[in-house]
This record gives structure tokens, sequence and C-alpha cells, in this order.
């Protein structure tokens, strides 16, 4: 089966290079391209393409690649919100995913940009390189013994719900589902109760029609003033613009943010002027309580050691015509 890799980086060929040996069946091919409705015409000659949480695989896409007769969609990310299920039912292109490939790393930068952003630990890393050891500007709030509220208990939230616990942290959270696993230390309650109760707050439920922009200027009136808002989860979770209307009312002690709304790879890569300067992710870098990061929540070692052996599961279950747990239906 051959393969095309969308959107390479370098540490991506590493991860599946380090195991292809124990898949003899499957013939990888490598483009820097990311998947959208321009670079799908590259799949020619593929029967796979493997593509990730920034690739375009909307209709277009689909009707491209359906044309250039791809049969397997790799997603090699447990998101599936870029993908047109439809379409690919449609034209009989079957969808896989990794659905929980490390759910520590995730949880463990959502608690790192927690408390990056309550103790202004960039503050206060540039302010000593600069010779400047005043403390002025840095204080934040102890986590122990105070509310962390978690919204979305599955595999990722699951894990900060544990991490937090382990801070001493009371641990409330709301979910559509209770995860059993978490009955001896969580208090499930109502969005309301989690908003206004909450010193923490740390979004990991997927991007749906019944999330998208969940935290919006009325979810954020009814939280604490002072309050920490993490996302690591998918930007459109939160409307930026209310975002910072919050920001300026000085609702947020910090805010720390993995993902946004204008996320693509290429904000940041190109760096142009241009977008920088009208893009709401510029406008949040203006704030002094603002720690964004590049979306990295995924990127630790294990993580990727984890996406590379399911993903070659995947595309071998495929061959072997497998029903498989990681089909997105
Ligand atoms: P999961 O599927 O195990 O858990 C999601 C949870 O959200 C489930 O318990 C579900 O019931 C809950 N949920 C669904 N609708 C909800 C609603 N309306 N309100 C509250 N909760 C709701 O997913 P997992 O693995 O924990 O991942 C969570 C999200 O994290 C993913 O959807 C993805 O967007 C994001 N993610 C981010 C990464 C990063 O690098 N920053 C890496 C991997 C995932």
């Amino acid at each position: 089966m051959k393969i095309l890799f969308y959107d390479t980086k370098n540490y991506d060929k590493e991860s599946f290079e380090a195991i292809r040996e124990n898949y003899p069946e499957i013939c990888l091919d490598y483009t820097k391209s990311d998947l959208d409705p321009r670079t799908a015409v590259l799949s020619e000659g593929f029967d796979a393409v493997c593509a990730f949480v920034s690739s375009d695989v909307g209709t277009q896409t689909l009707d491209i690649l359906h044309e250039k007769k791809v049969r397997l969609l790799l997603m090699r990310c447990a998101g599936f919100n870029n993908v047109d299920l439809d379409t690919a039912k449609k034209h009989g292109i079957r969808v896989m995913r990794v659905p929980g490939y490390s759910p520590e790393a995730v949880a463990e930068h959502a608690m790192a940009l927690a408390l990056a952003s309550n103790r202004r630990l960039y503050k206060a890393y540039n302010k000593v390189r600069e010779n400047d050891f005043s403390l002025s500007g840095l204080m934040g709030f102890n986590f122990f013994e105070k509310t962390a509220g978690i919204i979305g208990t599955g595999k990722i939230g699951a894990a900060m719900c544990r991490i937090c616990r382990g801070f001493g942290m009371k641990v409330i959270a709301y979910d559509v589902y209770q995860n059993d696993s978490l009955k001896d230390f969580v208090e499930y309650v109502s969005l309301e109760q989690l908003l206004s109760e909450s010193d923490l707050i740390s979004l990991h439920c997927p991007l749906m029609d019944s999330t998208y922009h969940l935290i919006n200027i009325e979810t954020i009136r009814q939280m604490k003033d002072g309050v920490i808002l993490v996302n690591t989860s998918r930007g459109a979770l939160v409307k930026t613009n209310d975002l910072i209307e919050g920001i300026r009312m000085h609702k947020f002690a910090g805010v720390g943010l993995d993902v946004y709304e204008e996320e693509t790879n290429n904000v940041f890569e190109d760096r142009s002027d241009e977008i920088l300067e009208h893009s709401t992710t510029a406008r949040l870098l203006s704030f002094p309580n603002v720690m964004i990061t590049s979306h990295q929540g995924f990127f630790t070692k294990e993580a990727l050691e984890a996406i590379a052996n399911t993903t070659l599961q995947n595309a071998s279950d495929f061959i072997e015509g497998k029903d498989s747990p990681n089909d997105v239906k």
C-alpha cells in the first residue's frame, strides 16, 4: 500500500521511519505540503493519505482524493473536526484516527500553561535575562486548595483531573457523560456552577456544533474574577473577540492557549507582518497575562511514537480488511 504523508516535519519522518520496517507491506512517501484542495492532486498513484489537525479535508479535497482513487484517510491525530465525514462516506473513503496517543502529554502541557501564566514565568524569564531581579508584576496565587473546573473529562480531561488532584485542588467537572474512573475525587456539576466556582478552568472537550464558542462573553461573565483559563483543545471553543473583551474587563489572572481560532501551520512560520497586524492572536499576545504556545500539547517523544505506531497499525488493519475502534464514522 502506498501512503502519501502530508505536512511532513522532520520529527514526523523520524518517528515513522523508526518503525517502518515492522510494516513491510506499507510504502511511505513524504511531502512538506499540507493537505488542502490545491495539494490533493499530489495523491495521484497513492492508495492512502496521512493528514493532520491543520489539514483541510473538506468536501473539495475529498472530491479530488476520490478522483485520484484514494481509499483511506489516515488522520495522525485525535480530532477530526476538519474532515467532511459525509463526503468521505459518500466516496467510500475510510477515515481512521489516533484516538488517544498520550493524554498525559496534553494534560501536562495544560498544567504547564496554567502555572506559567499564574506565576508569569515568561515575564520572569525575560526580566532575569535582562538583569532585572525585581518581583514586580510576578505575583500569582496558590493552586493548593483552590478549585479546578475541567470541561470534558475524556482521556485528556481525566489526566488533567488527576494532575489537579495532585496539586491539592478541589476538582469539579462538566461533561455530557460522566467518567466513572474519576468518581472518587471529581464532583460533576452544571456548566454554570463550574464557571462560577472555578479558580482554574481547563477545556478538554472536542470542537463540535454544541461546543463551538462555548467560552463567549456570557460564559466569561459567569466566571470568577481572577480566574485562569486554559485551552489546549481547539481554538474555536473560545470566541476570541469575547476573550479579548474579558481580558480587558480584568476577568482573568491568566490565560494559557495552545490553540486559537486563527490557527494554521503558517500563521507564525510565515510571520508575515500583515497577518500578525490583523490577527486576533496578535491582539491576544499584546496582553501581559496571556501565554500562547503553538499547538504543542501533543509534542512529546512518547506521543510521537504512539502516533506512528497507531497510524501504521490503522493502515495495516485497512489492508487486512479488519474493523477497528479507530474508525471515524
Ligand atoms: P475524548 O473523546 O477522550 O474526550 C472528550 C470528552 O469531551 C468526552 O468525555 C466527551 O463526553 C466530552 N464532551 C463532548 N461534548 C461535550 C460538551 N458539549 N460539553 C462538555 N464535554 C463534552 O477526547 P480527548 O482525547 O480527551 O481529547 C480532547 C480534545 O483535546 C480533542 O478533541 C482535541 O480537540 C484536543 N487535543 C489537543 C491536542 C494538543 O496538542 N493540544 C492533542 C490531542 C487532542
